[in-house]
């Protein structure tokens, strides 16, 4: 019977590695990063290093599953003790002729014990995912409801904007909305799937929520630190919101790299910093976080298998300091002596915690989702950025009833030697472009935002042209205006105005832009583009 037992034990864990194998094989295919200044030799190198990383990744699925196993034979075992009609069971198990009570390793729910009550706590509410996996690069975009501004789908866009096709391919991005009201959750799911139907569609994207009942009874978190109540709940609500998404992304590829949902990113972002984390790992460089950003916990890059660390730290201390602050005090239990002085402990932290610089990341939002907070803190490291387009359009006269705001003028920005930035636009109010000799228009474009302000749009504003012989034109139509303007287009919800005219109206003495709505935001003209129709 023993020697059955034993037996069955190998092979059943021969079977799981098979099984994680065929799981894991058709996510393993290595991406070889190589840029043109690279030699071949390095090429190699980071080749082997990222074989290592997914071999580490494969290990600690294997643990994964062993543990897993472990909890289902003390089930199945304690199930047969109890029914010693069903002996068959018998050969599942591992060698149990030994009967000592074995200790109890704490486990999370020494922290969190609310969770016990729930089998589903650590179930995600909401789930949208295409269930990529394998690939390089995870990027965790957490998201809260904003009271004043949200940047997340400008920070989304950017994000894509700044990658080729096969970064893309060997990213996923994973948004965790950290709000229990599913309506909201579901709502910035569509939004996302609306605007990026092909990333949502083709995995690159995921949408997570945490369950409600995750969450311990915030109400009864201890003050601490001497911060007020309003500050230790969101600070420890961080922690555990960090904690969730790190273990959902852990699985799902060899790199992780926290992000916020009010970010720039710098071209060519993700191969930079696989390319780093690659040199770093194929020089046997022992390092724990790699820092792409020098503001809070922004564009840190952790190894997938070591994020546990982070997250039993974070559970542990949820109630006692802000993430960041944990993040240092891991780095500084790993390597700190109390035996010898804090020049030491720098040195030793140093070389767990590498810095790269430029900054890839910048932020760009002003208000912090901790209420009232204004977030002023901007990465001195991360460079210019453009703030506008510039181009060489037909003569013409400008004017508007929006105020500029300093040197910000609309003349300006139709030469292309800035940006307009105009107060608060009010119903009724106009941006007219009246060209100095009439033009056919073949294409025109109006940006609205930019980089550091992404919402100060056009919001509910119309593209409209006057034409040369507007008597011709059938003022009951619905796309006339009272004054007589075509209505030809609109400013989408990404800020921009583009199209072409149809030849058949004759030439164009006047484009507008026509404001419809009330908007809480400054409105900002970082593009104006019109291309004259030269073969008419
Ligand atoms: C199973 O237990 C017996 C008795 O303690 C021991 O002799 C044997 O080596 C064990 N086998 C394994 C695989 O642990
Ligand atoms: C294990 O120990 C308990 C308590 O000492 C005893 O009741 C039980 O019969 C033992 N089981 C086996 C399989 O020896
Ligand atoms: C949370 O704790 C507060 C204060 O102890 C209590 O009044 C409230 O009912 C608790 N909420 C839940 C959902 O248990
Ligand atoms: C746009 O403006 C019109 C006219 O004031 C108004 O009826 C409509 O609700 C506005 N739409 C949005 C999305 O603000």
């Amino acid at each position: 019977m023993i020697m059955t037992n034993t037996i069955a034990v190998t092979s059943t864990r021969k079977k799981c590695i098979i099984i994680l194998m065929v799981v894991l094989v058709p996510c393993a295919i290595l991406n070889l990063v190589s840029t043109p200044d690279m030699s071949e030799e390095t090429i190699l190198q980071n080749g082997i290093a990222e074989l290592q990383v997914k071999l580490e990744h494969l290990q600690s699925k294997y643990i994964n599953i062993q543990e897993e196993i472990n909890i289902l034979s003390h089930q199945l075992l304690s199930l047969t003790e109890n029914s010693h009609n069903i002996p068959d069971l018998q050969f599942l198990m591992p060698n149990t002729t030994t009967n000592i009570t074995s200790i109890k390793l704490p486990s999370i729910y020494n922290f969190l014990p609310h969770i016990l009550n729930d089998h589903n706590s650590l179930r995600p509410a909401f789930l949208q995912s295409k269930s990529r996996c394998g690939v390089s690069m995870v990027l965790g975009v957490p998201t809260v409801k904003r009271d004043v501004q949200n940047y997340l789908m400008s920070t989304l866009k950017n994000l894509l904007d700044r990658m080729t096709p096969a970064e893309a391919a060997d990213t996923i991005i994973i948004v965790m909305v950290a709000e229990i009201d599913i309506d909201y959750v579901t709502y910035i799911a569509k939004q996302i799937e609306v605007q990026f139907p092909v990333e949502t569609d083709n995995g690159l994207i995921e949408v997570i929520s945490p369950s409600s009942n995750y969450y311990p009874n915030l109400t009864k978190l201890r003050d601490t630190l001497g911060d007020d109540h309003q500050r230790v709940l969101w600070r420890s609500k961080q922690n555990l919101d960090f904690a969730f998404l790190m273990s959902y992304a852990q699985t799902k590829g060899t790199f992780y790299i926290q992000l916020e949902d009010d970010i720039l990113a710098k071209k060519n972002f993700i191969t930079t910093m696989k390319t780093y984390a690659l040199q770093k790992i194929s020089m046997k460089e022992n390092w724990f976080v790699l820092d792409f950003c020098q503001l809070g916990f922004i564009g840190k890059l952790f190894k997938c298998v070591e994020l546990p660390w982070l997250v039993q730290f974070f559970l542990m201390f949820y109630n006692d300091k802000p993430v960041d602050w944990l993040l240092d005090h891991l780095v500084s239990t790993k390597v700190c002596s109390l035996d010898k002085d804090s020049k030491h402990c720098k040195i030793a932290k140093a070389e767990l915690w590498l810095h790269y610089k430029p900054s890839l990341f910048q932020h760009i939002g002003t208000h912090s989702s901790l209420k009232g907070k204004v977030q002023k803190l901007k990465d001195k490291q991360f460079g210019k950025i453009t703030l506008y387009y510039a181009h060489n359009n037909p003569d013409a006269s400008v004017e508007t009833q929006i105020t500029s705001y300093k040197q910000y003028t609309l003349r300006k920005a139709y030469k292309g030697e800035s940006f307009f930035w105009g107060l608060l636009p009010q119903p009724g109010d106009y941006l007219k472009f009246k060209f100095v000799h009439p033009i056919f228009i073949k294409k025109y474009l109006f940006r609205s935002g930019n980089l550091e302000h992404p919402l100060d749009q056009f919001y509910n504003t119309t593209v409209e042209i006057l034409l040369v012989n507007s008597k011709s034109i059938d003022r009951n139509r619905n796309d006339v205006t009272e004054d007589g303007y075509i209505i030809i287009g609109k400013f989408d919800s990404l800020g921009v105005a583009q199209g072409t005219v149809d030849k058949k109206y004759g030439k164009v003495a006047v484009i507008r832009l026509s404001v419809h709505g009330e908007s809480d935001n400054w409105a900002i003209l970082s593009e104006i583009h019109i291309v004259p129709d030269e073969s008419s």
